[in-house]
């Protein structure tokens, strides 16, 4: 049987940490799970989805009546969609860890079924190869459908897998990739369509950054830390950055990016969503109606953003030694001459009483020097003057730093002014440094993905988007997006593999802020 296989599997022993266990347990009680993944033959469900699933089904995270589905247009045996899916299946807690035995019982909880997202007909078998699964498993199924499909077709699927798929014995939820619309109409069309299907509280709008270890960390700090909660304000931080770039292009998603721009992909969600956790008050509680009711409330305060406080750019062509680094148009899934802005800078403003004239600057980029996405809090200086003649005039370069790297290398540090040991009275800047690679194993560093799936199966839905956060986040980017494509904004060019636009360094300056 099932539980069978699932029992002669090796899995790696448990270590200390009895609540694996315990979710295990809660999960399966009483249940089976069904886990579809529509777009199973795409990137996202081979480099994310499928792999984060197969890790909680490592950890023992799953039930052990757990199947997966992939669904997808792509002509595949089982056999065929397995080997492909074979070769992406981490042995993520220990990279020595032979968990091939694991493997092969996750893949023979796998099957696929090729269909077209507009046929009744075909989801239809998809059910019955669902309920045929269920029925050897002979319990109550819950089902999670995951469109890890292009945006064009989200509805379509939505509305067949829930008229034709919908669990008869169990809950059925279903979880949305990103982008959630173009603009806040096509969003509220999004909204309503996937709503005459689904109800509100079994749609998952799923936000990975907010999956990220970090991410969850900084209510944490927040809230948690008594030494950080005075400071939380415009008495003390002058301001916040929060930045995210990548060291590598478009790369054949230019199809894709041109249609949507960095602002969309990646300012209006994920960095939104940073600065909201960051700058909400605190949440009566831990629940998610709570958490989501202050994200709210604070998006709701941005100023309107004027592209005054805007900076645009994209990156062109480069050449590095004897290698070409392509421009964004040099891209041939982008349109010539596309003035899609692939960097964008710009700063916001939170019309409250805590952050009242704290500039909050945003900036985020594709192909420039490093992959990394932080989050920076520039305190004021300290006022007097005993240490000015040590610390040097310019002040404002010794203040205190927070700094929350969310990725690569997990970190948390503050930087402090300190005397420099030895004879006399000399101070530098240091940090107070926590490395989580140092600190923590990896193993405790899960794929935000992975959190995120769980998060689906227990019904957790603290980090998943509500609809009126979307439509707030949507009413403050949309008149923006609007006159950057209505007057045809041109970026400004900057280099492959540069810091970006220099125009970013004067927005920074007019406030008084060197990015970090
Ligand atoms: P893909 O372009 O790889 O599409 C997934 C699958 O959908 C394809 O394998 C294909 O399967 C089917 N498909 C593709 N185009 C069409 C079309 N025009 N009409 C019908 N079916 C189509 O997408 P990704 O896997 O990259 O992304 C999936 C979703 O996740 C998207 O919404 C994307 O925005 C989001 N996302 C992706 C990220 C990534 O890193 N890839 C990151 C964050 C979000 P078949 O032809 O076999 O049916
Ligand atoms: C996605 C964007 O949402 O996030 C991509 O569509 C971007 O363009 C990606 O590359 C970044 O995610 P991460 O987790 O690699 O920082």
């Amino acid at each position: 049987s099932s539980v069978a296989v699932h029992a002669a599997a090796t899995f790696p022993e448990l270590t200390d940490d009895e609540s694996l266990a315990d979710i295990a347990k809660s999960a399966a009680k009483g249940e089976s799970l069904s886990i579809c993944v529509f777009g199973a033959s795409g990137d996202l469900a081979k480099k994310k989805v499928l792999p984060a699933i197969f890790s909680l089904y490592y950890d023992r995270h799953l039930p052990e009546n757990v199947r997966v589905f992939g669904y997808a247009r792509s002509k595949m045996t089982n056999e065929e969609f397995k080997e492909k899916i074979r070769e992406s299946l981490p042995c993520r807690i220990s990279a020595a860890g032979n968990c091939d035995d694991v493997i092969e019982s996750f893949l023979e909880r796998m099957h696929y079924v090729s269909g077209l997202y507009d046929d009744p007909k075909d989801f239809k078998a998809l059910d019955q190869a669902m309920a045929a699964e269920e029925a050897k498993m002979g319990k109550k199924a819950m089902r999670i459908f995951y469109l890890s499909i292009p945006p064009s077709i989200f509805v379509p699927v939505a509305q067949n897998a829930a008229r034709e798929c919908s669990s008869s014995t169990g809950e059925t939820r279903v979880i949305v990739e990103k982008p959630f619309g173009r603009d806040l109409e096509s969003s509220r069309e999004l909204t309503s369509s996937l709503a005459e299907v689904l109800a509100e509280e079994n749609t998952y709008r799923i936000d990975h950054y907010l999956g990220k270890e970090l991410i969850e960390n900084i209510t944490v700090l927040r809230f948690s830390n008594i030494m950080f909660q005075p400071l939380w304000s415009r008495a003390y931080i002058r301001n916040v950055q929060i930045c995210f770039s990548e060291n590598f292009g478009t790369e054949g998603r230019g199809g894709y990016f041109d249609n949507y721009g960095i602002i969309r992909d990646v300012m209006q969600n994920h960095l939104l969503q940073v600065m909201a956790l960051f700058a909400m008050e605190e949440p009566a509680s831990l629940d998610a109606e709570d958490i989501r009711d202050e994200k709210v409330k604070v998006i709701r305060c941005i100023r309107p953003i004027e592209m005054d406080n805007v900076v645009l750019g994209q990156y062109k062509g480069r050449r590095d030694g004897d290698k070409q680094l392509p421009g964004y148009l040099d891209d041939e899934t982008v349109p010539p001459g596309s003035k899609c802005p692939t960097f964008a800078a710009m700063a916001l403003f939170i019309d409250n009483a805590r952050w009242d004239g704290v500039p909050f600057l945003m900036k985020a980029g594709k192909a420039l020097h490093k992959r990394q996405a932080e989050i920076r809090i520039q305190f004021h200086h300290a006022p007097g003057k005993l240490y000015k003649k040590q610390l040097g005039s310019a002040s404002e370069m010794n203040s205190n730093e927070l700094v929350i790297r969310i990725q690569p290398d997990e970190s948390i540090y503050l930087r402090l002014n300190s005397k420099i040991p030895g004879l006399g009275m000399r101070l530098d800047q240091t940090d107070l440094d926590l490395q989580y690679k140092t600190k923590f194993s990896e193993a405790n560093l899960p794929d935000a993905y992975e959190r995120l799936i769980l998060d689906v199966v227990q019904g957790d839905k603290r980090l998943f988007i509500r609809n009126d956060e979307l439509e707030e986040a949507w009413k403050l980017f949309t008149p923006l997006l609007k006159t950057i494509e209505d007057d045809q904004m041109a970026p400004e060019l900057y280099p492959y593999g540069s810091r970006g636009p220099i125009g970013a360094h004067y927005l920074a300056s007019r406030y008084n802020v060197r990015w970090g």
